[in-house]
């Protein structure tokens, strides 16, 4: 048992192997990994498992949701905010850290249960006095504005005066080791006594001056005695630091606990932070971290609820499923529609906090059968950026609206024009330019939402109109070709990004159809249900019965590229024409080898992609085609994916179900439970992979438990489990209901009906009812 490495203080309260992700050792290069793997966040605000004594190798990252800047970089980014976590403890000078002292023992444990970052160390210093250093910390979801960190501290061969500096970080930089990346993003604006004794921290991001404070109180405790004297404060610059000290006694456990709350200006004036952060703190200690853990773990016990996934028969691959869904319902905020769920959650910097069309088509179905309030939030994000999205259209030279490629939280586009190569030439960034299927995923994401859901208030009042938008940017996106008389998107780039800009990529070409196709139904529903709200929408976007029947006759008309006399569907127009490349070998991890032909070839020229692109086609719109046209098209796809992307090996697990391959489906969705476990992509340092977090969920639930909607919006189960698993249980929601599934090895479905109504479902082709 893992929690066998702790005393009694922490292992009583520590959850069982199933729940825990272990650090056995300390490795310096290992460090930002794991500083990924263990963040915490609460929606609205995340942390990386950074040590709180600090290590060399460190990106010791704070992000409030929402809260971006931009300054000298080229996007709006989620700036690092101060550092929080600083714990610096020192016996004559000697600093107990890891970087400082032997390990003798060590192990970090996130226990995913109770959400929270526990550690064991037994360290020894240069002067050989050995001191155990345990604890853990959490950032707490039952109040999102206070954090904790609780160390136990004992001197195991000594006794003496134990110097403690409890430290806020306002230096931070974002991508610190990236010397031509860097920036600061922040300024301090105040640093100073949080009240009488703790430290306060105001920094305020450099382009629109948001203010958010840090406040801290440090206490150590034996037998409730409080034990902190000389307490010191000093403003270091950009550092706040309170000293103070006790005498420990060797063989004595000493508790010390560090009382954080953040607040920022987009909740209160800037004028009450400092006060807010006080009282907080003044609150949380009168309520003790022993309360609060507790609610925080009673929440997480209520969410764990709904969205456990329990597999077994196959243990390590139940937890590393468990380990994906944990990141990806802690970063996202069930209380705020302002914010999105950015492509590396609230865990590391890469792609500055962007949500992309990750969200939608990754993300959203795990939201909108598990936390549907989060998914509403996450829906009306998009709502509230509508006008923006118009803007982005405008300046394009297209109408309706664009959503940006990569979106923060004013809604333009955040996709960089220009990147700078290690050698500092300027490259030109074709992304935000060419790829604007992400467009189409808004759209898509609000049917599925709401067919999930069932949310017609949210399609009355919100979705309706971005779906017409969209549609009248399709529109005009396409071009009319007169000599062969149809409609193409020409210079566009699809899913897979090697190959940029292309015409007509079919996955683009087809969702921009259904787009179009999927209004005019929609309006004569809404003009026949609710006379007033269609009467509304008319007059809001102005939308014409001409404007609709041009987009009849483009989606009747838009070109979507196939091979001649086969069922092959082409990904581009010309995709066959380029060298015809397959993936031969594969890695210990069973990961693609890059074929030796593409060492001098670029992947463009070849017939080699980076992710699903024809095979995420088939996995949205799999009512498009027959059986024998997947299965040829999975076949051929398959072996020249390198799944560049972690968006791409759950979509073809999925899809290896749909078209009968059992073995690959689990093979892939072993790669995607493990992507970052492993770091498999190799840049797990930069954040946990949003898309693929989710991805691994639809992976289980609609690929080996087989869940899915008929048309009419009926739930079906039609289970593949694998060999390895003796049983499946998850929870979801659909529409008023709350159901708990059960499947057994031999494909039998139980399926409970925990609330709701009494509901029909499909069960292996048969309609049960519950
Ligand atoms: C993928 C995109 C994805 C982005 C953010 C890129 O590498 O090609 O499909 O949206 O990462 O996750």
């Amino acid at each position: 048992m893992i929690r066998d490495r702790f005393s009694e203080n922490i292992k009583e309260q520590m959850s069982s192997d199933e729940w825990l992700i272990l650090e056995e050792n300390y490795k310096s290069d290992e460090n930002l990994k794991y500083e990924s793997l263990f963040a915490l966040s609460n929606g609205y605000m995340g942390i990386r498992g950074s040590h709180e004594d600090g290590t060399k190798n460190t990106l010791p990252y704070t992000y409030v949701n929402g809260v971006f800047d931009k300054s000298e970089t080229f996007m709006r980014e989620l700036a690092a905010l101060p550092n929080w976590l600083g714990i610096k403890m020192y016996v004559e000078k000697q600093l107990i850290g890891v970087e400082n002292c032997e390990i003798l023992e060590y192990s970090r444990v996130l226990d995913m249960r109770r959400a929270i970052l526990a550690k064991h160390l037994l360290l020894k210093d240069k002067n050989g006095r050995i001191t155990l250093v345990e604890g853990m910390r959490f950032v707490s979801r039952a109040h999102v504005h206070r954090m904790c960190v609780r160390l136990y501290l004992t001197p195991v061969n000594y006794s003496g005066i134990v110097e403690i500096e409890n430290i806020i970080d306002g230096s931070v930089i974002n991508f610190y080791d990236a010397p031509r990346f860097k920036v600061k993003h922040t300024y301090v604006t105040a640093n100073e006594n949080l009240q009488k004794n703790g430290i306060y921290m105001e920094a305020a991001t450099r382009d629109d001056h948001l203010h958010v404070g840090t406040g801290c109180y440090l206490e150590v405790y034996k037998d409730n005695k409080k034990l902190l004297r000389n307490r010191v404060f000093h403003a270091f610059g950009e550092q706040a630091v309170e000293f103070g000290d006790f005498h420990a006694k060797q063989g004595t456990c000493y508790q010390l606990d560090k009382f954080v709350s953040v607040y920022t200006q987009r909740e209160c004036p800037q004028y009450e932070i400092h006060k807010k952060a006080a009282d907080e703190i003044e609150k949380f200690m009168q309520d003790g971290v022993d309360a609060e853990l507790a609610g925080h773990c009673g929440v997480y016990r209520v969410m764990w609820r709904e969205a456990n996934i329990e597999i077994e028969g196959d243990f390590a691959l139940d937890r590393a499923v468990r380990f994906n869904i944990f990141h990806l319902m802690s970063a996202a905020n069930e209380h705020e529609d302002r914010v999105n769920v950015g492509a590396k959650l609230l865990s590391g910097e890469e792609y500055g906090g962007h949500a992309f069309w990750d969200t939608e088509l990754f993300m959203l179905p795990f939201f909108s059968y598990v936390f549907p309030e989060t998914a509403q939030n996450i829906e009306t994000y998009r709502y509230r950026l509508l006008d923006a999205a118009k803007v982005n259209a405008k300046k394009n030279g297209y109408k309706g609206a664009q959503y940006p490629w990569e979106s923060a939280d004013d809604g333009l586009e955040q996709c960089p024009d220009w990147t700078i190569e290690p050698d500092g030439t300027c490259y030109r960034c074709y992304v935000a330019k060419y790829e604007h299927h992400v467009t189409a995923a808004v759209a898509y994401g609000i049917y599925n939402y709401v067919k999930i859901t069932g949310d017609m208030d949210f399609l009355y009042h919100k979705g309706a109109e971005i779906l017409i938008e969209t549609a009248r940017f399709w529109a005009s996106r396409c071009e009319y070709v007169k000599e062969k008389d149809r409609y193409e998107i020409h210079q566009v780039t699809g899913p897979d990004e090697w190959h940029e800009p292309v015409n007509n990529n079919l996955y683009t070409n087809y969702l921009a159809r259904w787009n179009l196709g999927y209004v005019s139904p929609l309006l004569r529903q809404i003009e026949k249900e609710q006379p007033a709200v269609y009467r509304k929408l008319i007059e809001k976007t102005g939308l014409t019965k001409d404007e609709q029947k041009s987009w009849h006759c483009i989606k009747e008309k838009i070109y979507l590229p196939k091979k001649e006399g086969t069922n092959l569907l082409e990904q581009f127009e010309g995709y066959f024409d380029l060298e015809n490349i397959i993936i031969e070998e594969y890695d210990k991890n069973d990961w693609p080898i890059r074929p030796k032909k593409l060492k001098h070839k670029k992947a463009s020229q070849t017939q080699i992609i980076k992710q699903a692109d024809v095979v995420m086609l088939m996995h949205l719109m799999g009512n498009e085609f027959s059986p024998a046209m997947m299965k040829e098209n999975y076949d051929y796809y398959e072996k020249r994916t390198l799944h560049g992307s972690s968006l791409s090996p759950s979509v073809y697990s999925v899809m290896g179900l749909k078209v009968g391959d059992d073995s690959k489906a689990y093979r892939y969705l072993n790669r995607a439970a493990f992507l970052d476990l492993l770091n498999m992509q190799g840049n797990t340092r930069e954040g946990i992979h949003a898309a693929n977090t989710g991805g691994v969920w639809q992976t289980v639930v609609f690929g080996f438990a087989g869940v899915s909607l008929s048309e009419e919006g009926v739930l079906q189960i039609s289970p593949h489990m694998p060999k390895e698993w003796e049983r499946l249980t998850f929870r979801i929601h659909h529409r008023d209901s709350w159901l708990e599934i059960h499947i057994t090895k031999e494909n039998k479905v139980q399926t409970k009906l925990l609330s709701g109504k009494c509901k029909k479902v499909i069960i292996h082709g048969d309609e049960v009812i519950l």
